[in-house]
């Protein structure tokens, strides 16, 4: 009986998580011109949808667009001409298969290499990650340093590791900065900067990586978003900052638009928009954290790679289309870097795309990356990792489980070839 009921409870607790997406429904949408993408973004506050992809024209967005709200989306890009398909009647119905997947997965527990508190078969919450991360450093002191570096808005550590042979004191040494979850829904994201530092740390594979470049990896930029979107609200994107609105009937600030480059441009000073860009530059601690890093390194940082998804792309600033003088060889390198992963991807995914931001996807300000050019680092990219889809029908910001592992691997093969790209250019300075 008792049996019965925990069964019950579990059921229930199941079911009511994500109650809130119940009906919410996933278009792909055609864009024709840069005036489409537009015209969706003006209906983001006023129908409540949520914008997962931008697009250039040629390309498809995807939109999430609450039950209450179908139609009237519907009707609207139908008489703006805009054409679009229904991808997923019901989100809900997937994320209950997301988190099935993700129990099952934690069930069975089959990881852990060589003693390993992490493994590549499953998502890992903050206090796993944090867990791993402590493990890490104790357990290689010689090697790792894990740096508590503040506190976010609703006060949790920010922590990220230092990874080096030569306690960062080399400074003929290049730095590589690797940053994953800033949008705390893009769980995909965290498997690869977990994988990198298994791979610098435990396995030694690619020792000339360790001995000639140090590495800051930093797998959950926010963790207040990320442990929300873990327990309350699976598609939460941005900060848990309040006090931006009267009774706070909206909250959080996009990170990744809160940076002082451009700050205010191509974003929303909208609190309710997914994109809100906060009330000035920095005016969010977890922003101004990823600041003070690559501020502090900002002389040896050659690369800078922040994990985005979804889309298959690697993409550089500037965010307002304008290229830096160096675009040549940021484009090249990004080809390396694409052809390294395209190498080893699953077949049904597509090759990655390299490009501009603006001209692969959509205006952007305030974004870290851009950011990182800013303060002179030479090749400073987002990955936006590919949407994974088979029979589960599990994509996009949903992950399957047994995608986890190759995410993780095939990122690792772009990053590398990248790390190793700005290594030999410094050396043949
Ligand atoms: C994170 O995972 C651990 C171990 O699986 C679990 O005990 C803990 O409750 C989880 N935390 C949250 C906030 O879900
Ligand atoms: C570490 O090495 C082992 C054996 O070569 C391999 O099976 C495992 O996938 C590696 N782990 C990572 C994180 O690369
Ligand atoms: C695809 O879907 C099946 C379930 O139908 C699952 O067993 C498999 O592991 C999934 N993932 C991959 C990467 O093939
Ligand atoms: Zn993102």
């Amino acid at each position: 009986m008792l049996l019965f009921l925990s069964f019950l409870a579990c059921l229930s607790f199941t079911v009511g998580k994500h109650e809130i997406y119940d009906g919410h429904a996933l278009f792909e949408v055609q864009i024709q011109n840069a005036e489409q993408m537009d015209y969706i973004n003006s209906l983001e506050v006023p129908l409540q949808i949520d914008i997962w992809t931008y697009a250039a024209p040629g390309g498809q967005a995807a939109v999430l667009v609450p039950k209450n709200n179908v139609e009237r989306f519907q009707y609207q890009l139908f008489s703006y001409g805009i054409q679009f398909r229904m991808d997923v009647e019901n989100i809900k119905i997937l994320l209950d298969e997301e988190e099935r997947l993700m129990n099952e997965a934690r069930r069975k527990g089959t990881n852990k290499n060589g003693g390993s508190k992490i493994g590549f078969d499953r998502i890992y919450n903050l206090t796993e990650v944090y867990t791993y991360l402590e493990d890490i450093a104790e357990n290689n002191p010689d090697l790792v340093t894990l740096v508590n570096a503040g506190k976010s808005f609703e006060g949790r550590d920010v922590k990220y590791l230092k990874i080096s042979t030569t306690n960062f004191e080399d400074k003929r040494k290049p730095v590589v900065v690797l940053q994953s979850l800033l949008h705390s829904r893009e769980w995909v994201t965290l498997p690869p900067s977990l994988y990198a530092i298994e791979n610098l740390v435990v396995n030694g594979t690619d020792r000339d990586l360790v001995d000639e470049i140090d590495w800051i990896i930093f797998p959950i930029a926010n963790p207040d978003g990320y442990e929300y979107s873990q327990t309350e609200v699976r598609f939460w994107r941005k900060n848990r900052a309040t006090g931006y609105i009267p009774g706070d009937i909206c909250t959080g600030v996009d990170l990744n638009r809160n940076f002082d480059i451009f700050w205010g441009d191509y974003s929303s000073n909208n609190v309710c928009s997914e994109t809100f860009h906060g009330s000035g530059p920095f005016s969010e601690p977890e922003a101004r954290i990823v600041a003070d890093i690559l501020h502090e390194y900002n002389s040896r940082i050659e690369l800078f790679i922040d994990l985005h998804s979804t889309g298959s792309m690697i993409i550089y600033g500037w965010g307002t289309g304008d290229l830096p003088p160096n675009a040549f060889l940021m484009h090249a390198a990004a080809i390396k870097m694409a052809t390294a992963i395209d190498a080893v991807k699953v077949s049904w995914n597509p090759n990655y795309r390299v490009g501009n931001v603006a001209l692969i996807m959509y205006k952007a300000s305030g974004v870290t990356m851009d950011y990182g050019m800013k303060l002179g680092i030479p090749y400073s990219y987002v990955y936006e990792l590919p949407r994974h889809r088979n029979s589960t029908g599990i994509d996009r910001f949903l992950v399957d489980p047994a995608f986890v592992h190759q995410a993780a691997f095939e990122t690792w093969e772009g990053i590398k070839e990248g790390a190793r790209y700005v290594r030999d250019k410094l050396i043949l300075n």
